[in-house]
């Protein structure tokens, strides 16, 4: 799939996010190093630290199904701000990068993709230093 395909697959499951307390639905897809995509999307709860953010619960479903090395992901929110870049925040930066991806892909302000390393994004990730 391209970048602009991706990012297309983002938005339309973030249909499926649960947002009801900060109106931002995410959708993100994961890309695993074998090609198999994986979804997710942000689910949130009144108990607001208790919800997730829309990249974890797509790498939950790739973990889920065995696959722990990810390639590229796409970003997506439907809602207020949408037509702004919505990078992934910070603990989900540390979150890609344990599983390996390297691509990350969000809309730019026209709507189009743009993809950025995920090490421009995320300088000096935190891994064991043995690992
Ligand atoms: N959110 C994501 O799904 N991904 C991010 O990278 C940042 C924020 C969600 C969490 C919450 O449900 C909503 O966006 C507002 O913060």
């Amino acid at each position: 799939m391209t970048s602009e395909e991706l990012l297309d697959a983002a938005r339309v499951v973030a249909e499926n996010a649960y947002a009801p307390y900060s109106g931002f639905r995410v959708g993100a897809i994961i890309v695993a190093n074998d090609g198999t995509t994986y979804q997710g999307v942000n689910w949130e709860n009144a108990a607001y630290p208790s919800g997730t953010c829309a990249e974890a619960s797509a790498i939950s479903a790739a973990v889920t199904a065995g696959s722990t090395a990810l390639e590229t992901v796409a970003v997506a929110c439907i809602d207020a701000g949408a037509d702004k870049e919505s990078f992934p925040c910070g603990q989900c930066r540390q979150r890609l990068y344990e599983f390996g991806v390297k691509n990350v892909i969000v809309a730019k302000p026209d709507g189009s993709a743009e993809q950025y390393p995920l090490e421009d994004l995320l300088p000096h990730g935190f891994r064991f230093s043995d690992t």
